[in-house]
């Protein structure tokens, strides 16, 4: 079979050799991008002059059936085209004849295939910004629920003190809202015109770069032709902000595994976003998220998969290159798909209040507590530290709990202790008097609701 480029070559190519070299399988995700950046290439060539508005026509008018094909899904690829840009094109002169063959004047596929991926991801990225915002809103929304219930708050996996639940979630949200403003941030690199740069050194065509940059919504353009054909940062950047999007909900999600154990039994997962086992009758596993924490393997995987075949490449274009495709739209697929699992999960859990509350009654959460009381009447920190610690080892011996030691144990251990520290023992006030700025104290923690949602009601 005759290749569009075959001019130069006198043996056919084997198929199987094709099947390898070919990208369509995958690339044909982009065919939307494609037929737009043809449009706007074959809009700006005559617009220049480059080819007749008979011929410009010719084309539009094919393109805008491909378009309407491929709405219906009614295109049919193949390998033997090697990639979606040989088999748009190929189609388009079966369509319109040899206009069709005009298309490709001062064009490669290598400034093609670049407009194409800036132009996928941008829309992606702008999906992904909203998803991110509405998981927000659902995590913001279960904290507003959740302001007065207390919890255990844990350093080392070990209780440390008592927070407000609100103030649990929001700290998941603040880390969605920095996710969130790097996806913002990194549209205006994305947002670069590489068409025009040909295969790499430019054209001798009289083109217009700042045409097709407007027709296709790009701000600005890539000033240097090599750079525009060679680089792959801008899905590297994407690549990056969503693994470190992924490492934030990886940790939600085993904070949902951990929590719907038996052993925490803080929540209980809607049965929508829970399975079963096929042996064990009682099981009810977190399935989704765990899937979720999986995942963010692959994310990662694909973030050093693109920098590994990026890292030793020469310029301009390689063909190693066609490997930045599948792993960017893997990483889109997986994102999507666990913001809205995330969300359906976290806006359906059941949260089990008392068994929050109950836990942190059972435990020495509120030592500081004690500490911090003897420290504002005066007594250095650290002597207050090492008098709780006591009062800790003495409870353990007792084994009971530092709210159950009668009054004379604590005044043994320090003559400033009076009645009010059983005031100050109760959870609820260990938190609820916490309003340094940040702190988990109810008034805090509303304040953070308010910022929230001024923050969603922007998005
Ligand atoms: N399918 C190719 C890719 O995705 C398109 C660019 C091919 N350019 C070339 N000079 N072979 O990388």
């Amino acid at each position: 079979m005759k290749k569009l480029w075959g001019g130069r070559f006198t043996l056919s190519a084997e198929e199987w050799v094709d099947e390898f070299g070919a990208s369509i399988s995958f690339d044909k995700e982009l065919v939307n991008e494609d037929i737009e950046g043809s449009m706007a290439h074959a809009a700006m060539l005559e617009q220049c002059g480059i080819i007749h508005s008979e011929e410009a026509g010719k084309i539009r008018e094919g393109l805008g059936l491909l378009k309407e094909k491929a709405k219906n899904d009614e295109l049919e690829f193949s390998a033997k085209y090697e990639d979606i840009h040989l088999n748009l094109e190929r189609m388009l002169t079966e369509l319109i004849g040899s206009a069709g063959g005009k298309l490709h004047t001062a064009r490669s596929r290598n400034d093609q295939v670049a407009t194409d991926m800036h132009l996928y991801l941008r829309e992606q990225v702008k999906e992904l910004i909203l998803l991110i915002a509405e998981f927000q809103e659902t995590v913001a929304g279960r904290a507003s629920e959740h302001v007065e219930t207390i919890m255990p708050g844990y350093t080392h996996l070990q209780r440390a003190q008592p927070i407000s639940f609100a103030h649990h979630l929001l700290a998941y949200f603040w880390m969605l809202e920095r996710d969130r403003q790097r996806f913002e941030e990194m549209l205006k690199r994305i947002n670069k015109n590489p068409l025009g740069a040909g295969a790499l050194a430019g054209t001798t065509f009289p083109i217009d770069r700042s045409c097709t940059a407007a027709l296709l919504g790009f701000e600005g353009m890539y000033e240097n032709s090599l750079d525009a054909v060679s680089d792959r940062d801008f899905i590297l950047e994407f690549m990056s902000a969503a693994s470190i999007m992924m490492m934030h909900l990886s940790r939600f999600a085993e904070e949902i595994i951990l929590w719907s154990s038996q052993e925490f039994q803080f929540i209980e997962l809607s049965d929508t976003f829970s399975t079963g086992s096929s042996i064990m009758p009682q099981k009810k596993n977190p399935d989704m998220a765990e899937l979720i924490r999986g995942k963010t393997g692959r994310v990662y995987g694909n973030l050093v998969g693109l920098l590994t075949v990026l890292k030793g490449l020469p310029l301009a274009y390689n063909k190693d290159m066609q490997e930045d495709k599948e792993g960017m739209f893997d990483t889109v697929k997986t994102l999507k798909g666990s913001l809205r699992i995330f969300s359906g999960m976290v806006g359906t859990m059941t949260v089990k209040t008392s068994n929050m509350h109950s836990s942190v009654t059972k435990d020495f959460s509120n030592a500081t507590e004690l500490a911090d009381y003897l420290a504002a009447k005066g007594v250095p920190f650290r002597e207050a530290h090492e008098i709780v610690g006591k009062l800790v080892l003495t409870c353990i011996q007792r084994s009971c709990y530092l709210a159950d030691l009668p009054l004379e144990a604590f005044q043994d251990a320090h003559p400033l202790f009076e009645h009010d520290i059983y005031e100050a023992l109760d959870p609820n006030t260990a938190v609820e008097r916490r309003n340094s700025v940040g702190g988990t104290g109810f008034i805090e923690v509303r304040a953070q609701l308010v910022k929230a949602e001024a923050i969603l009601e922007e998005v």
